[in-house]
């Protein structure tokens, strides 16, 4: 038997981080990226903010490094926050090499520089974007440099079932060798060897029934990697973004931060400011705050959403910062130069995942996680706005770094054996998927949100407990479909959400308990840290 599908580096996505590591191993290595729909279905296309970045000559990386601290709630890794912010001028040079475009400003003698937006937590102007669609931007010069290389072969509608580990479970001999992956196209599963494997698969957060992502962020890469031994932690830190657009017709629509880093006010339906009573930062408090603000406001006053108002700036202003806000808002009818903008929180981003190191290396050789399936030790216990995009091209410089030092030395892996089709059959009841992929959604929504208790908790692991047993029944008996796929892996993230939330008897940063409201301070704060 050959190896019919081997490539030095499989890197399954095709976000900001999978693809920015594909560019950088592509002189030297043959690649494999896959994507499991279109290259451009993950968050970062999505991506409005921009990316956070110390070039402005007032700014310095101390204060970057201060701000993400603070924003983390005491349990960033200093030394990964040090890093990242470090590298943050070379990581915008980089994508401007590449040919991205980002906004420009001229100043007052005369001279071209790059304009620099605000966000929460940031206490300097930081946050290098395209307009306020960054995200676009980076991932059409990113795919375009991709298919312009012959070492990088690029799969749509390939989506990953599991790894293949050898020597499972042998912790100091196992290796990750390949991997199985459902062609949606020719629905079939087929076998990919390669000597490394990196996850760059994004984020979970269509765990929840209300979020900004893409329908790709179903945390595939988490449940993967927890299947195949590696350790994963910090799920309780899920983050709710403040401001997702409220209309029935939207679905997902964020509405960025940046609107209010440049003056945007939340206010209440009778037109009077809240979030002062909150912070002292007030709009500009970092996203754990705000978020929690409008949720309390909203219960407690019963209503269905606040609003974001950016109208007293000029037409012109908002139109040319905001050119995407504004058209995506007015097909609602919401002229947001007259109007204030209706909005809610919703899941937003990972913070936890799978725990790796300053290379981004995971517990099992060979594999890598890269980008917002990882978890580096950067974001703590709530992420500063703009830094995950900075992470996904830190990292992936990281990991280009420690994998080519490898390859050399790698033989090639063994042959897989083909995925065995001969005990299931196709389904007959799918309905079985749709309703528990709604369900899981609504419970935790309902039980394991933007505030959480321990009632709520055991009620969500109760249900959750019944799906997964079902959910294996399903997937032991009936040929693998996508959904079936993504529900078998939001059904494991969802326990390990619930899991780290019942661990964690204090409140900090994202995760936010009434029986316990205030942060233990009495020991250092530690990561909640899952083995399986
Ligand atoms: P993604 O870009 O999500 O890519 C994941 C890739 O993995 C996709 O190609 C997907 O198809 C693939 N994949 C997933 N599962 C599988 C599977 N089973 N098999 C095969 N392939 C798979 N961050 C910022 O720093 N600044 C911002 O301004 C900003 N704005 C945001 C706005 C929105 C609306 C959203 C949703 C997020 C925003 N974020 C922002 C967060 C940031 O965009 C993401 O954290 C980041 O882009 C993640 O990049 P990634 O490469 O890790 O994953
Ligand atoms: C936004 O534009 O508000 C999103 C920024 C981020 O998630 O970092």
């Amino acid at each position: 038997m050959s190896n019919p599908k081997l490539y030095d580096v499989l890197i399954i996505g095709s976000g900001g981080a999978g693809l920015s590591l594909a560019l950088k191993l592509a002189p030297f290595a043959k690649i494999a990226v896959l994507s499991k729909f279109l290259l451009t279905d993950g968050s970062t296309y999505y991506a409005q903010g921009g990316i956070s970045a110390v070039v402005d000559v007032q700014d310095s990386i101390e204060s970057h490094i201060n701000d993400t601290l603070i924003a983390g709630a005491g349990l960033c890794d200093p030394e990964i926050v040090q890093l990242t912010a470090a590298n943050g001028k070379q990581s915008i040079d980089w994508l401007c090499d590449q040919g991205v475009e980002f906004t420009e400003e001229t100043t007052e003698n005369g001279q071209t520089q790059l304009h620099l937006t605000r966000e929460g937590g940031h206490s300097h102007r930081r946050v290098v974007h395209h307009k306020d669609a960054t995200g676009k931007a980076i991932s059409e010069v990113l795919i375009a440099r991709a298919k312009e290389s012959r070492n990088i072969a690029l799969f749509e509608h390939h989506n990953v079932v599991d790894l293949v580990v050898i020597n499972k479970h042998e912790p100091t001999t196992r290796k990750v060798v390949g991997a199985y992956v459902l062609n949606n196209k020719k629905h079939c599963v087929e076998t990919i060897s390669a000597r490394i494997v990196v996850l760059a698969t994004g984020g979970a957060n269509k765990v929840y029934l209300y979020s900004t992502n893409p329908q790709i962020a179903t945390g595939d890469g988490i449940a993967v990697a927890w299947r195949a031994g590696c350790r994963v932690a910090n799920m309780e830190f899920m983050q709710f973004h403040p401001t997702c657009l409220y209309h029935p017709g939207a679905r997902s629509f964020l509405i960025s931060e940046a609107v209010r880093g440049e003056g945007g006010l939340l206010i209440l339906p009778d037109g009077s400011r809240f979030m002062d009573q909150y912070d002292e930062r007030a709009e500009l408090a970092p996203r754990d705050i705000v978020a929690r603000a409008i949720d309390n406001e909203m219960k407690k006053r019963g209503v269905d959403c606040v609003y974001l108002d950016i109208s007293h700036k000029p037409a012109e202003f908002i139109k040319e910062h905001f050119p995407s806000i504004y058209e995506q808002c007015l097909k609602f009818d919401i002229d947001i130069t007259r109007q204030p903008i209706p909005v809610v929180p919703a899941a937003h981003y990972t913070c936890g995942g799978v725990l790796t190191d300053s290379f981004a290396r995971t517990d099992i050789d060979n594999l890598y996680a890269v980008g917002e399936v990882a978890c580096t030790g950067l974001h703590g216990a709530n992420r500063m706005a703009s830094n995950s995009l900075l992470e996904c091209l830190v990292f992936a410089d990281r990991a280009a770094e420690a994998i080519l030092q490898q390859l050399p030395i790698l033989p090639d892996p063994p042959v897989i054996r083909e995925w065995d089709e001969s005990k299931v059959s196709n389904s007959d009841e799918e309905v079985v998927i749709s309703h528990n992929w709604d369900e899981l959604r609504r419970f935790m929504w309902d039980y394991v949100g933007i505030v959480r208790t321990d009632k709520r908790l055991s009620r969500a692991m109760r249900r959750l407990e019944l799906l997964k047993e079902e959910i294996s029944e399903y997937y032991g008996h009936f040929r693998v479909t996508s959904d079936l796929l993504e529900l078998r892996n939001l059904v494991i993230v969802a326990e390990l959400i619930i899991r780290c939330a019942q661990l964690r008897k204090e409140s900090r940063g994202l995760h936010y308990t009434t029986d316990y409201p205030e942060s233990n301070d009495e020991q250092p704060p530690q990561s909640t840290i899952l083995t399986p």
